[in-house]
C-alpha cells in the first residue's frame, strides 16, 4: 500500500528555487531594451493639477517620456460615468486629486537612478482643496452602501434589556500591507494590441480580465506572468492605478517599462486595512447565557470607491443568541481605496467581539473558556443550517491545555514571574471556508510523470506542493514525478489565491483532472502503478466547482488563540511569552506548510495586537511613519514560541479533500487574545489598538 501523502510534512516542491534565488519574481524578470519608471506622486490631498512642467525632466540624461494626464494614450475601457459613480480611480484620465499620493505623471528613463531623478525635476502645480483624512472629523459622512444592510434576528438591542452588560468601543487604526516584496509591474506591448505583464498579483486570470476590459482586446492579446510573489496578504487581488500608468507609459513608449514601488509608496498605493470604530454590546442572563448582541462598525474608504469587508459578519453566527442586530457604515475620505487584508473584515470584527466577551466574562466571575463553550453555536444561528463540520470546542480543550490555561488567575494582576505580570488570553476566529469554480490540466508523458497546469497562485503558502500530494494520492504517482505549473494567464482557469480558498478550490479540480485521467489511461489500457505503455502524452481537462451542499450547509473554519504576556509594570511594555494557535480547518494537506501558514498569520497578528499603527498628519493628510522604521512590523525578537495545532478532522462536504481552508483564521482574533492576556496581566482594558506601553500604564 502506497504511503498517503495528504497530511504529510513534504518539502516544497519550489522551496530549493527559493532560498538559492532561483525563483524570479516580477522584478527580476528582464526584458531587452526595458526602461525604469518613477512616479511622480501628489503632495496634496484634494484638489486639482492646474499645470505640469515637464522641460527639465525630458532634457535629463536617459529620459525618454514623463506621461501624465496630459498625455497618455486614451483607455477606452474609462467609462464615461455618471456623476457620482464611484469605480474606481481612473489614472491619467484627468486632473483631480482625490488622496496624497496618488500618481500624476510617471518618468521613464533608461536606468532606474535616472528616472528617480528626473522625476524629481518635473514641475506640477496644483489647486489646493479642502481636505478629509480623519474619520472620527468626519463621521457625519458615514452611509451604507446596498452591500451593507443592516441584519436583524429577534429584537432589535436586546443587550439592553439583560442583567448583564458590555457596552463598548474599539478601534483598530490603519494597517498598511508590508510584504517584503514590493509592489509593482514590467508592462510590455509586444504589438499595439499585445499586452504582457510580468506581475505582482494574486490572480494572473484577473489582471488578464482587468485589462481585457480597460483595454478592450480579446484575452489571447494579453499574457500575465506571475510564477512567484513575495507575499500578498490581500494587496494584489486587484490591479492598481499605478499599475495602469505603467502599461500606459510602455503604450505610448513601445518599449518595455518596470515600475517597481518604494516602501513609502506602498502606504498609499496598494490599499491597506481601513480604521474602524466599533461599538460592540452584550447582554447575557446572570448565568451568563447570551441574550442580545449589537455590533455597529464604521471604517473609511476611498471617494470614488466603496469598499466593505466583513467587520460584523462574525457577530451573526459566532454564539447560539435570539437577538442580534448589525449596522456597518462607510465614510469616505481623501485617502487611496482600502483592500482586503489577511482576514479581512472579520479579523477587525474579532477583536471587539472576542473582547467583549472577555469583558463579559469578567462581568460574570466566568472562566471566558467556558463563557464560550456556554454560548456554542451548534448549528448556524444566522443561515438556520447545520455547520458542514466544526470542532471549535475541541479546538477550546486542546489550546486550554496546551498554554496551561489551569495556571490562569481569573483575578488581574495576580501573577508575577521574574518581576513581571503575568497574564493568560484567548480568543476564537472564524473565515468562510469557500470553494470556487476552478479548472485543470492533467498530462500524462510517455516517462509516466504527471504535468498538472492551472492560472492558480501562490503568495507564499506552498500551493504547488499541496495540489502535488492531492495528485499523488488520486493517481498513486510518486510525488517526486509529479510537477503542478501555475502563475500564467495561458494556463486553464484558476481564481485569485484569496479567501483561504485555493486548496479547497484548485485542490478539487487537481482531483477532478487525476480522476478524469485514470479513466482515459484505463481505456486506453494503460494502467498503475507505473503508467507505461503511452506512445504520446495523455492530456485531460476537469473543471470543478462547489454543488448544492453550500444551500444545505454553512462552511466555516474555525481557530482559537491563546497567549501569555508578560507586562513590564514600570513600563507597560508587553511581551508575549508562548503563544497556542489551534485550527479547525479540515483535513490539512501538508502539515508542515500548513504550520508555516499558522505561524504567518500570528506574526501578522502580533503586529495588530502590538505595533502597527500607519499615522496620519490630519493638517496634510500624508503618513509620518511611512517606512520598514517607523512602522512596526513584528520581528524574530517580537515573536515567542508558537505551538500550532490541527484538529486535522475531514470536512465531508466542502470538497473531496475534506480540507475547508486557514490563512486567513491564522491571523482573525489574535489581537483580542493579547488584549484579553494584557487585562489579565495589569487590569487595563486596551480596546484600541495597537497595544503601545502608553495605553497600558
Ligand atoms: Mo486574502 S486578504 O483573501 O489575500
Amino acid at each position: 500500500m502506497k504511503k498517503q501523502q495528504t497530511g504529510q510534512s513534504m518539502d516544497r516542491v519550489d522551496g530549493r528555487l527559493k532560498v538559492t534565488g532561483g525563483a524570479k519574481y516580477f522584478a527580476d524578470h528582464h526584458l531587452p531594451d526595458m526602461l525604469y519608471a518613477a512616479l511622480v506622486c501628489s503632495p496634496i490631498t484634494s484638489g486639482t493639477i492646474s499645470s505640469i512642467n515637464a522641460t527639465k525632466a525630458l532634457k535629463a540624461p536617459g529620459v525618454q517620456d514623463v506621461v501624465s494626464h496630459l498625455n497618455a494614450p486614451p483607455v477606452p475601457g474609462y467609462k464615461n460615468a455618471e456623476a457620482g459613480a464611484k469605480d474606481g480611480l481612473k489614472i491619467f484620465k484627468d486632473n483631480r486629486i482625490y488622496s496624497n499620493g496618488q500618481p500624476v505623471a510617471v518618468v521613464v528613463a533608461n536606468t532606474l537612478e535616472r528616472a528617480v531623478y528626473a522625476a524629481s525635476l518635473v514641475e506640477v502645480q496644483y489647486n489646493q482643496e479642502t481636505h478629509h483624512t480623519d474619520m472620527n472629523a468626519s463621521m457625519n459622512k458615514a452611509f451604507q452602501n446596498n452591500r451593507m444592510k443592516d441584519y436583524l434576528r429577534g429584537e432589535a438591542d436586546a443587550w439592553k434589556k439583560a442583567p448583564v452588560t458590555v457596552d463598548a468601543t474599539y478601534t483598530i487604526p490603519l494597517e498598511v500591507h508590508n510584504p517584503m516584496e514590493l509592489g509593482g509591474i514590467i508592462a510590455h506591448w509586444d504589438t499595439p494590441d499585445t499586452l504582457v505583464l510580468y506581475a505582482k498579483t494574486q490572480g494572473v486570470k484577473n489582471v488578464q480580465d482587468t485589462m481585457k476590459k480597460l483595454f478592450q482586446l480579446p484575452e489571447q492579446n494579453i499574457t500575465v506572468h506571475s510564477e512567484f510573489v513575495g507575499g500578498g496578504f490581500g494587496m494584489a487581488l486587484r490591479v492598481w492605478p499605478m499599475e495602469v500608468a505603467t502599461i500606459l507609459a510602455a503604450k505610448k513608449i513601445r518599449k518595455p517599462v518596470k515600475l517597481m514601488l518604494t516602501r513609502e509608496q506602498m502606504f498609499t498605493l496598494v490599499g491597506y486595512r481601513p480604521n474602524a470604530t466599533q461599538q460592540l454590546s452584550l447582554g447575557a442572563t446572570a448565568d451568563g447565557k447570551l441574550t442580545g448582541i449589537t455590533h455597529e462598525a464604521v471604517a473609511i474608504t476611498s471617494p470614488y470607491e466603496d469598499f466593505t469587508e466583513g467587520i460584523v459578519a462574525m457577530s451573526k453566527f459566532m454564539y447560539a443568541c435570539t437577538n442580534v442586530n448589525t449596522r456597518y457604515q462607510l465614510v469616505p475620505l481623501n485617502m487611496s481605496t482600502p483592500v482586503w487584508m489577511r482576514g479581512p473584515g472579520e479579523a477587525t470584527g474579532a477583536f471587539a467581539l472576542e473582547s467583549a466577551i472577555d469583558e463579559l466574562a469578567d462581568k460574570l466571575h466566568m472562566d471566558p473558556l467556558q463563557l464560550r463553550v456556554l454560548n456554542h453555536a451548534d448549528t448556524d444561528p444566522e443561515r438556520n443550517l447545520p455547520f458542514s463540520s466544526k470542532y471549535l470546542k475541541e479546538a477550546y480543550l486542546l489550546g486550554a491545555e496546551k498554554i496551561g490555561w489551569a495556571n490562569r488567575n481569573a483575578v488581574p494582576r495576580s501573577l508575577q514571574e521574574n518581576g513581571m505580570l503575568v497574564g493568560y488570553g484567548m480568543s476564537s476566529g472564524t473565515f468562510g471556508a469557500y470553494r470556487g469554480k476552478a479548472t485543470v490540466s492533467a498530462t500524462l508523458k510517455s516517462d509516466g510523470s504527471l504535468v498538472l497546469q492551472s492560472a492558480a497562485s501562490d503568495i507564499g503558502p506552498g500551493t504547488a506542493t499541496a495540489m502535488v500530494q492531492i495528485a499523488a494520492d488520486v493517481t498513486g504517482i510518486q510525488a517526486s514525478k509529479i510537477k503542478f505549473m501555475l502563475g500564467e494567464s495561458r494556463y486553464p482557469f484558476a481564481p485569485q489565491q484569496g479567501g483561504s480558498s485555493t486548496v479547497s478550490t484548485v485542490g478539487s479540480a487537481v482531483t477532478d483532472a487525476c480522476q478524469a485521467l485514470l479513466q482515459k489511461l484505463a481505456s486506453l489500457g494503460i494502467s498503475g502503478p507505473d503508467f507505461k505503455g503511452a506512445e504520446q502524452e495523455v492530456t485531460v481537462t476537469a473543471t470543478s466547482q462547489a454543488g448544492k451542499e453550500r444551500d444545505q450547509y454553512s462552511m466555516y473554519s474555525f481557530s482559537v488563540h491563546f497567549t501569555k504576556v508578560h507586562v513590564h509594570p514600570a513600563t507597560g511594555v508587553v511581551r508575549i511569552q508562548h503563544i497556542v494557535s489551534v485550527a479547525d480547518a479540515g483535513t490539512i494537506v501538508n502539515t508542515k506548510t500548513a504550520r508555516s501558514q499558522m505561524i504567518g498569520g500570528v506574526v501578522g497578528g502580533i503586529g495588530m495586537a502590538l505595533t502597527e499603527e500607519a499615522i496620519l498628519d490630519h493638517r496634510f493628510g500624508r503618513f509620518v511613519n511611512n517606512n520598514y522604521a517607523d512602522y512596526h512590523v513584528p520581528v524574530n525578537a517580537d515573536t515567542p514560541p508558537t505551538d500550532v495545532y490541527f484538529i486535522n478532522k475531514k470536512d465531508p462536504y466542502i470538497n473531496p479533500m475534506g480540507a475547508k481552508g486557514m490563512g486567513e483564521i491564522a491571523l482573525i482574533g489574535f489581537a483580542a487574545a493579547v488584549s484579553n492576556a494584557v487585562y489579565n496581566a495589569t487590569g487595563k482594558r486596551v480596546r484600541d489598538l495597537p497595544i503601545t506601553p502608553d495605553k497600558v500604564l
